[in-house]
Order: structure tokens, then sequence, then C-alpha cells
């Protein structure tokens, strides 16, 4: 059996990218009811944070798996050329019925929405995922059933775990049995806090607002090593031992889909093969502003062997 160095589990879905000349008022756009809205432009990708992840570690040189659950149309066809393009080898399964999508209004600002229908991929059993052996096992987030799994399959290969939930899977379920089992926790600042805000564990202050007090707290959870980041402000990283932060440059921000997936990959590729916490940072850093320069999750994710 191959042995992976990193297998990456989550959603693979496609994004469709409809950029509007709306503005953003008060928190929220609002669209003309039952009209006909021309939009400046439309492009579609593959996304989700299972595949953007995937590949970013293949192109930096790991041999890479990515565990999802797809539709059987032609969208889950995509997904499945795109792996055999980008050498990833899929260990998840396909359903019948439509493959996840994102539709992501883009407007005049950086201000976005993101509507997004799930489709398969909060089911996934463990017992659709091959024998596998890998180093790493890289978390995206995930509902449901999936989740269950992604608990499980921590359990049961006693691979090193990369984490990084998103808001609503903070909200909906019980993280804290797999940031137990979490090596690496990269989430952003808002996560964070709500993070803390839900469980607050014992000894550590529940207003958790400085960077150091919410990375102490989060570790009271099991992780090793948290990563913070804050859009264009400082990203910190804390092995309980020293903060290290980096400041993210003054980029143009063309469109900003997956750049919290690139920073986790690229830092967690440094991780996996021995960097020290200031290399992992300024990778990640460096593959984030790769992917905020261009439209898509993940057409410009860097080219580089790591070893
Ligand atoms: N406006 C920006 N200018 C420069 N860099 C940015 C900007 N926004 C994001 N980044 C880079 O991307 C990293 C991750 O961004 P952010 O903190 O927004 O993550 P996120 O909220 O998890 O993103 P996502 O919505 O993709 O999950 C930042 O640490 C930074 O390196
Ligand atoms: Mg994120």
């Amino acid at each position: 059996m191959a042995m992976f160095d990193v297998v990456t589990f989550g959603s693979a879905v496609i994004d469709t990218f409809v950029e509007t000349e709306f503005n953003e008022k008060s928190n929220s756009f609002s669209y003309p009811a039952g009209s006909k809205i021309l939009v400046n432009d439309l492009k579609s990708d593959i996304g989700g944070g299972a595949t953007n992840t995937a590949v970013a570690f293949s192109r930096l040189g790991l041999n890479t798996g990515c565990v999802c659950k797809i539709g059987d149309d032609n969208n889950g066809l995509d997904v499945l050329n795109m792996f055999k393009r980008e050498k990833i080898k899929f260990l998840g399964s396909i359903a019948q019925g439509e493959t996840g999508e994102s539709i992501i209004l883009d407007s005049k600002g950086n201000g976005r929405t993101v509507l997004t229908f799930k489709g398969p991929g909060n089911s996934i059993r463990l017992s659709e995922i091959p024998k596998i052996k890998t180093k790493w096992l890289y978390y995206s987030s995930v509902l449901g059933e999936s989740f269950k799994t992604q608990v499980a399959l921590a359990k049961k290969l006693k691979a090193k775990i990369a984490f990084n939930p998103s808001e609503y899977i903070i909200k909906a379920m019980d993280v804290r049995p797999l940031l137990k089992l979490t090596e690496v926790l990269i989430l952003n600042k808002e996560e964070a806090q709500l993070l803390c805000k839900k469980y607050a564990p014992k000894g550590v202050p529940a207003k958790a607002g400085k960077e150091r007090d919410l990375m102490v707290c989060l570790r009271e959870f099991g992780p090793k090593i948290v990563v913070v980041t804050d859009k264009n402000k400082l990203a910190y990283a804390f092995d309980g031992d020293k903060k290290y932060s980096i400041k993210p440059n003054n980029v143009k921000v063309v469109e900003r889909t997956g750049a919290g997936d690139a920073f986790a990959s690229g830092f967690v590729a440094g991780v996996i093969v021995g960097w020290d916490m200031n290399k992992c940072l300024k990778l990640g850093l460096k593959e984030s502003e790769s992917v905020i320069r261009y439209f898509g999750a993940k057409n410009k994710l860097l080219r580089m062997k790591l070893r």
C-alpha cells in the first residue's frame, strides 16, 4: 500500500463566480425582485476545501490523496479529470445525483455572498473510504455524517491531523473530539473567537481578546500548533512556547475565494516537510497572495518542490 504524505478530506464543488455591479450597503446586497440582471462576467472553476488544498499540496511535490464525495454528473467528471491532471489520488466516492456547487456573487468592492449547495459532500461514511496509509490528514469543514467520519478516520489511522474549521461547523458541531486529536489548527480570527467563546475551557480567560490569550485558549483544546489569520492584518502562529507572526503585503484583491485554504495548505505543507514556523508562515502567505490576485480558488497555487 502506497504511503501518502497527506490526504485531504472535505468538500469538492464547482465554484461559479458571478461578477455584478452591486455595491454593499450596511452589510448586505439587494437585488431587485422580478427583474433580469445582466452580469459582467461568469466564470466556473473547481473548488471546495478538499480539492483546493489537495492541489496546493500536490503542486508542492507531496504525495497527495483526496477524500470527498461527488455526484455522477458532468461536474463530478470534471473533478475527477482535474485530480488526474494534478496527480492527486481520488479516495472518495461517487453518489447518484448532482455534485455540490457554490454560486459566488462578487460585487464592486471586496464583499461577496456565497450561495452553497453541498451536494453529497456531507454524507461520507467510513466504509466508503479505501484502506489508506498517510502521514498527515488535512481536514476542511464538513457537516453531518462526514464530520463523524473525520473523527473516526482520525482515530483509525493515527496520522497527524491538520484542521481548518469554518464558522458554520463550529456553530453546528461539537468539534472538541477532533481538536483533541489535532496537531495543527488553522482558522481566522472570527472562528477562533467563536470557538473560545463557545467552550471557554477552564483556566483560560473567556475574553480571549489578545492574540496570545486567544491562541493559549485554542491550544487548551488539544492542538500543538495554532495559526490565526485575519485578512490583510498580521497572521499569528503559536506552538505553546513562542509566538510568531507575519504581515500580509499590500496586494490587489481580484477575487478572494480560496485565500484561507491557500494559506492553510501552504503553512501545513511547510510543517509536513519539517520547516520552522517562520518559513511555514511565509509559504502560507505566498500561497494566499498568489490566489487572491486571480479568479478561482486554485488557479495560481504555486508549483515548486519543497524537498
Ligand atoms: N485583503 C488581503 N490582502 C492581503 N492578503 C490577504 C487579504 N485577505 C486575505 N489575505 C491573505 O490570506 C490569508 C487568509 O485570509 P483570511 O484571514 O481572510 O482567511 P479566511 O477568512 O479563512 O478565508 P476564507 O474565506 O478563504 O476561508 C491572510 O492571512 C492573508 O495572508
Ligand atoms: Mg477559512
